[in-house]
């Protein structure tokens, strides 16, 4: 299996909770500094020992979201996507990370458009799942479809609390994928069958307080899942995989965790 090698992160010294775009974040659950960075530094060993190239891009004062790496750009074998966030106070991280990885070419849509967290790559199967609905517009599919080489599998969020496909959708390969059956509604769920051969349930209560599915398979080998979802963790072994686990607390404050907070990057 073909698949990007390189981690960007955001480092997390200016991460905070200091409005609200999501139903998990709240001004009163007050996010515990110093255990935030240890878990991001947890997460980023991970990756390097499973043998990914981790490349860090310095936090902002101004911009507490900026630590989730999904949400700002795609890359896919062909290019460079930028987005287009939906919520004003994260829009200014695009331009951010933009200069800092000196991207030149790169196409950015109109319409909104939050990137990882809603477009997630098959690299097996070489397909996109274009998730839409809450952060994402589902016109901004029509306008990025040339830069999204293979097929493209729509599918329509129903549940605010999983706002991003990456809470309720994790891609294993092209023929297996963990799933949220509360997030979808009876015609996406018949579409992620039809798509994959093996569609495991998440248990709904992991799902949402651990935002289990929110776990990340880089490479069809190792799975990295938060530590509290420990029935997410046993499928997982179940499957063979390799299971790395690792506590989100303080992220899950502001509603992401393991897959929000990198960006799986092809490198050019
Ligand atoms: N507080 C952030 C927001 O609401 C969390 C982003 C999580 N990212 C993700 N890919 N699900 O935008």
């Amino acid at each position: 299996m073909v698949f990007p090698k390189k981690i960007l992160m955001s480092s997390p010294e200016h991460f905070d909770v200091v409005y609200k775009i999501n139903p998990h974040m709240s001004l009163e659950n007050k996010v515990n500094k110093t255990l935030a960075n240890a878990q991001w530094y947890n997460l980023r060993s991970i990756y390097e020992n499973i043998g990914f190239d981790v490349e860090v891009i310095p936090g902002r004062s101004d911009l507490p979201d900026l630590v989730f790496m999904a949400n700002q750009l795609i890359s896919t074998r062909d290019g460079v996507i930028l987005s287009r966030m939906n919520n004003i106070e994260r829009e200014p991280e695009v331009d951010h990370i933009k200069k800092h990885l000196n991207i030149k070419n790169y196409f950015r849509p109109k319409n909104t458009f939050e990137s990882m967290g809603d477009c997630l790559e098959d690299y097996q199967g070489k397909r996109f799942f274009c998730g839409y609905g809450f952060r994402t517009k589902k016109e901004v599919y029509e306008e990025i479809n040339n830069y999204l080489p293979g097929e493209k599998v729509l599918i329509k969020l129903n549940s605010e609390k999983f706002y991003h496909l990456d809470t309720c959708l994790c891609i294993v390969d092209n023929e297996t994928a963990f799933y949220v059956k509360s997030a979808f509604d009876d015609n996406g769920i018949d579409t992620l069958k039809k798509s994959f051969q093996k569609l495991i349930k998440v248990d709904e209560m992991e799902a949402e307080t651990f935002l289990a599915c929110n776990a990340h398979c880089p490479d069809g080998v190792n799975i990295i899942v938060e530590e509290n979802a420990k029935k997410f963790q046993k499928s997982a072994r179940d499957l063979g995989l390799k299971v790395h686990s690792v506590d989100t607390s303080e992220f899950l404050k502001s509603g992401g965790s393991i897959f929000c907070l990198k960006n799986q990057f092809w490198d050019y």
